[in-house]
């Protein structure tokens, strides 16, 4: 485990009886509002993943941001808000697009980038002209956004290049001793972070990052609102945060290496149950011949059907002694997989895996926002700077 910097001690603010509603109306949350009033930071979760969140407005607090997460300063925050009155006060230009995704998607996992008013600093912008914003479901962060009465800027509570996390533990692994209050609230119920929109520019929307909301659920709201008006996607789909030489990032997000866990991270193509069965046995049995003295355990995130036509065809040639495998369902688009992959990469760590493969699925429902990350996660070329 890394060294901390135990310079603080962490409060967690549970919800000792199990029930959001009760923890919610305590005073205890009015603990962290405050905590943010006096311009300190408080991880809190929602349902994407948790966020380390600060007071908008306070340059103190948005640097202890950067700090404590090692973030590049060129990366800008994404602002919550608990309504779409406080996110519009934030931008100064409301087009029609933007108010139509509010009120299919708000709140929920769905970020939109709008030209910035002048008020946002540009701590959070890191001095572009537009600013993120997002209204969360979850209702501990709605909660306390309503308390502290003003925006939160947030971003994934992990240390730049982590996955983010989507438990409280996970939060914990990265914050403890950093920040005065971490609130907890269950598990993620997305697991990986919102889609952003951006919609700055007049007439165009542009996919910015997969994530929560599909890009057929996008299109589909404007349609049923009788706006002539689709999502442009980079042509590279799955390449899409993959940047050549010289090119300027849109989402200045996207030219860092994300969602990394310390194990390398192998990806398996084959969809089809059987070719992906074999894929996965003789990937296994490559590592045990060429490392044969290496007993570190390997991770396994793959699809139960694969997993079950694995034991199946192949049953006791594979060595499961060394194995640690969490599997995701094979026919919910791509819904848990996309929920357990940050968990599972995180658990895989701590059980001090070196390799960890991941089952590839089509890009239909999550699937599209699973494959971006597994394929940033399992990137190690150099157009991706290491250092987040
Ligand atoms: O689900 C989420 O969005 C989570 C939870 C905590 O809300 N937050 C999150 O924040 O993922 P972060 O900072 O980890 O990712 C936000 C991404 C970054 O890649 C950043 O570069 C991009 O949004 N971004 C922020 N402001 C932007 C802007 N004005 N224009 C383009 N991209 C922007
Ligand atoms: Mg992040």
């Amino acid at each position: 485990m890394e060294p901390r910097t135990a310079d603080m001690r962490t409060q967690v603010l549970r919800d000792n009886n199990d029930n959001n509603e009760s923890f919610i109306a305590s005073s205890r949350l009015k603990e962290a509002a405050d905590a943010l009033l006096r311009e300190e930071v408080v991880a809190f979760p929602t349902e994407t993943v948790y966020g380390l969140g600060a007071l908008w407005r306070s340059p103190k607090a948005l640097r202890e941001i950067f700090r404590i997460k090692g973030r590049p300063q060129d990366n800008p925050l994404i602002l919550h808000v608990c309504d779409a009155e406080m996110a519009w006060s934030l931008a100064s230009d409301v087009p029609e697009a933007a108010v139509i995704l509010a009120k299919a998607f708000w709140p929920g996992p769905l970020t939109i980038i709008l030209p910035a008013d002048r008020r946002v600093p540009q701590e959070v912008t890191a001095g572009l002209t537009t600013v993120g914003l997002r209204c969360p479901a979850h209702p501990i962060a709605k909660r306390l956004i309503e308390l502290t009465g003003e925006p939160l800027a947030a971003p994934s509570a992990n240390i730049s290049g982590r996955p983010s996390p989507t438990t409280l533990e996970d939060a914990l692994e990265d914050l403890d001793g950093k920040v005065p209050f971490i609130i907890e609230g269950g598990a993620s119920t997305v697991g990986l972070e919102s889609t952003i929109v951006d919609l700055s520019r007049s007439g165009e929307a542009h996919l910015l990052r997969p994530g929560g909301i599909t890009v057929q659920a996008l299109d589909q709201a404007f349609e049923l609102a009788g706006l002539k008006l689709r999502v442009q996607e980079p042509v590279l789909r799955y390449g899409m945060f993959s940047l050549s030489d010289g090119e300027v990032p849109r989402a200045p997000g996207m030219k860092y290496r994300h969602y990394a866990p310390r194990a390398l991270v192998h990806l398996f193509s084959e969809l089809d149950v059987e070719e992906a069965a074999h894929e996965v046995r003789e990937w296994l049995n490559a590592r045990a011949c060429s490392q044969p003295e290496d007993d570190s355990p390997v991770g396994l995130f793959i699809r139960d059907d694969v997993w079950g036509c694995l034991l199946n065809q192949y049953g006791e040639s594979i060595h499961t002694g060394h194995l640690q495998v969490v599997l995701f369902s094979a026919d919910d688009q791509g819904r848990s997989a996309a929920h357990g992959l940050f968990a599972a990469f995180r658990q895989f760590d701590r059980e001090g895996c070196a390799m960890i493969g991941v089952s590839s699925l089509c890009e239909k429902g999550y699937g599209g926002a699973f494959m971006n990350r597994v394929i940033r996660a399992a990137d190690n070329s150099s157009q991706i700077q290491a250092n987040e």
